[in-house]
């Protein structure tokens, strides 16, 4: 499709022989969160890395905003931003200085990353905490501040690996809450998650991930249109058909 922001290409990933991703294709229109589910070792967050150019290809293309992961890492890095699975964050330095120090790895300059990191702290609700050193949080603030994180420097795409995993009530409000006045404001987002009602409530559509292939791809009407009347079942009933387990196994 002409609007298409993310091409995926028939992508492979290989370690020591064993294939974590294995013929991914899909793609993502501007403007659309896209969900990638998928039980523990399915190859999402692999798939993701390769997407945000951390982690190369063995074969396989991936378009974004018309540029290559492989070929122009660079040009892709300018307009992503990226929430990782596994929290990245400086222990040593306040909430302020972390995202700060992230802002300026992203081209901002010293007044505009200060200014981007006071308001991303306040969309979490931690403008109260910005001179807190971030070793003292609990793991929520530390879930919401590695979101923050990710949206320093205005990037077109966000990639969102699990932003939500583990966290109080309260804090994982205020991501999910952050997620839908991205969604109303037209962010594109590739989003992975635990929890299907956000995934069924979030996304317009989902692909459903297991050994490293693609095994669905539908919205999530479509997906609970296949096993039964889309207004009883839930998408966890969906992935539970499909992969024959639980997401929570
Ligand atoms: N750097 C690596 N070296 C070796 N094996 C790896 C590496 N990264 C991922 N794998 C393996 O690839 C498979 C897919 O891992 P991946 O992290 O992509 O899964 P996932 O779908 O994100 O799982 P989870 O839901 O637990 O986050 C797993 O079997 C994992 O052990
Ligand atoms: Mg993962």
């Amino acid at each position: 499709m002409a609007d298409d922001f993310v091409i995926v290409r028939d992508l492979h990933r290989s370690f020591n022989g064993f294939k974590a991703v294995d013929g991914v294709s899909f793609t993502i229109a501007r403007g659309e969160i896209f969900g990638l589910l998928g039980p523990n070792g399915a190859g999402k967050t692999t798939t993701i890395r390769i997407l945000a150019t951390v982690l190369r290809p063995d074969s396989g293309e991936v378009i974004i905003g018309g540029h290559s992961a492989t070929k122009d890492p660079q040009a892709v890095r300018r307009i992503i931003g990226v929430c990782p699975q596994e929290l990245a964050l400086y222990e040593d330095l306040s909430a302020l200085e972390n995202l700060v120090f992230f802002g300026r790895m992203v081209g901002l300059s010293g007044g505009e990353a200060k200014e981007q990191a006071m308001a991303n702290l306040r969309l979490m609700g931690l403008e109260e905490r910005a001179k807190g050193k971030v070793a003292k949080f609990s793991g929520g603030m530390k879930r919401r501040i590695n979101f923050a994180i990710a949206l320093m420097g205005h990037p077109e795409l966000l990639f969102l690996d699990e932003p939500t995993v583990g966290i109080d009530p309260q804090s994982r409000n205020h991501i999910y809450e952050n997620i839908v006045a991205l969604k109303e404001k037209g962010m594109t987002v590739l989003y992975t998650t635990h929890y299907m009602e956000e995934a069924d409530r979030l996304c317009r559509r989902v692909a459903v991930m297991d050994g490293g292939r693609i095994i669905a791809m539908d919205t999530p009407y479509g997906l609970k249109s296949r096993i039964g009347d889309p207004a009883k079942v839930t998408l966890e009933d969906v992935f539970l058909h499909l992969t024959g387990r639980s997401l929570r196994d």
